[in-house]
């Protein structure tokens, strides 16, 4: 009896404590609760009167500061002449004919791609131009040894390296439940991604020695949705993000630019991309369902205009520079961007084939492309492959 009575006791005692200690938690988890609710209706209530009045206070006088350095820049531009210059992805394309604009203001240049032959050719035309130096490295960018062989090899024969151009990319075209295997299209994150990825882990301590540059080609379709390209426009989202980051973390010690283009001539604009099957194919149909009636700009143009630009310092480079209308409305009314995307390129006309989209039937039928396309991207036929 006795000791049945104690350990009531000793129960008791221990389920009042309990009891106090879990009264007591759960005022001070509420207090905390009610803390944070109330820290968080503050904000929600300051924050966009705050965001208005600094964005109105601040910004005339920075965009004025960036106007000035811009005049600044236009007149005295980085001087490229004798630098080191690795580009990514130079044997076709746009990567192609950076490599030109490089080699006509006297850079010393080290192109990578897959394709030997076709860098041979490049590289003897950057000599031709004006080039002192150009050497040439095949390299796979999605394989992260090649990336290091690659920059590795850039150092060892120009004893350093002063801009990274992160230009080599693939696409794919074809809609996520099209996909045969979904696995398929991981190249292209491996390529367009950790390819731009890699290289700047391994070139950072080198531009960060003299204060390099990194210039990444990203593309508009970061912020357009473009229907067929989701893993595309993903990857290129990414990488503007990545960095976005690495901006942060550089500093200005590793200056960035970011190079976001519309529809341009080159392989890609002819119709090479991965198809449904992940198989990489020409098929200039597909091409002109996705492109329908945008404008392609001329590589040459676009080139010039992104190496100019580049070295006036700049860190966001839209080309041509309409595209970035696009930007304004994806914000002010994504729903009206998705209408017209779905429209133009999704919706076929009754009983067509998935091919003859209203985008594509319009061009065909007023005859666009003879004037909205290249004559280089009109045919199927690579340069060389
Ligand atoms: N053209 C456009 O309309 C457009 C628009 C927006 C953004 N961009 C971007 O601009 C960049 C250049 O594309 P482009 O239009 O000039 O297309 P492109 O003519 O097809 O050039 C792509 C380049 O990337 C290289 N490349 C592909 N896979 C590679 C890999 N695994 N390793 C190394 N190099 C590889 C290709 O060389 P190899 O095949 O010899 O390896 C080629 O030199 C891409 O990042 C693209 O996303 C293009």
């Amino acid at each position: 009896m006795h000791y049945f009575d104690h350990l009531l006791q000793s129960f008791n005692s221990l389920s009042h404590r309990y009891l106090l200690h879990f009264t007591l938690l759960l005022i001070t988890h509420n207090k905390e609760n009610l803390a944070m609710d109330l820290l968080n209706s503050f904000l929600n209530l300051v924050a966009p009167p705050f965001t208005f009045f600094s964005i109105l206070f601040f910004l005339p006088p920075w965009i004025f500061f960036k106007f000035c350095t811009r005049i600044f820049h236009s007149f005295f531009p980085e001087d490229i002449s004798g630098k080191v210059v690795l580009i990514t992805g130079a044997s076709s394309g746009i990567g192609e004919h950076l490599a030109y604009e490089y080699a006509s203001r006297g850079a010393r240049l080290a192109l990578c791609a897959r394709r030997e032959d076709r860098l041979r050719q490049v590289v003897d035309r950057c000599l031709q131009i004006g080039s002192p130096d150009a050497i040439f490295i095949c390299a796979d960018v999605s394989n992260a040894y090649d990336c290091k062989r690659m920059v590795d090899q850039t150092v060892h024969h120009f004893k350093g390296l002063d801009h990274l151009v992160n230009n080599a990319g693939i696409s794919q075209v074809c809609t996520l439940e099209e996909a045969d295997d979904i696995t398929n299209l991981r190249p292209v994150m491996d390529v367009n991604f950790w390819g731009s990825v890699y290289t700047t882990k391994f070139a950072a301590p080198h531009l960060r020695n003299c204060g390099g540059r990194i210039t990444v080609l990203s593309s508009a379709a970061s912020w357009i949705p473009a229907p067929r390209m989701s893993i595309y426009s993903a990857s290129k989202a990414a990488l503007e993000q990545f960095y976005e980051t690495m901006k942060i973390e550089f500093g200005s010690n590793v200056k960035i630019t970011t190079v976001t283009p519309g529809f341009i001539e080159s392989e890609l604009t002819q119709g090479k991309f991965l198809s449904h099957e992940g198989k990489m194919v020409v098929d200039p149909i597909t091409r002109d369902m996705q492109v329908n009636l945008s404008p392609v700009g001329k590589v040459e143009g676009t080139a010039r205009a992104i190496v100019k630009q580049t070295l006036r310092g700049e860190c966001y480079v839209t080309e041509p520079s309409w595209i970035k209308m696009s930007y304004v409305w994806k914000v002010l009314w994504p729903e009206a961007v998705e209408w017209v995307n779905r429209l133009m390129c999704m919706t076929t006309i009754g009983g067509e084939t998935h091919h003859e989209t209203i985008g594509k039937r319009i061009m065909d039928m007023v005859g666009g492309k003879s004037i909205l396309y290249p004559a280089s991207i009109r045919s199927s036929e690579m340069k060389s492959e």
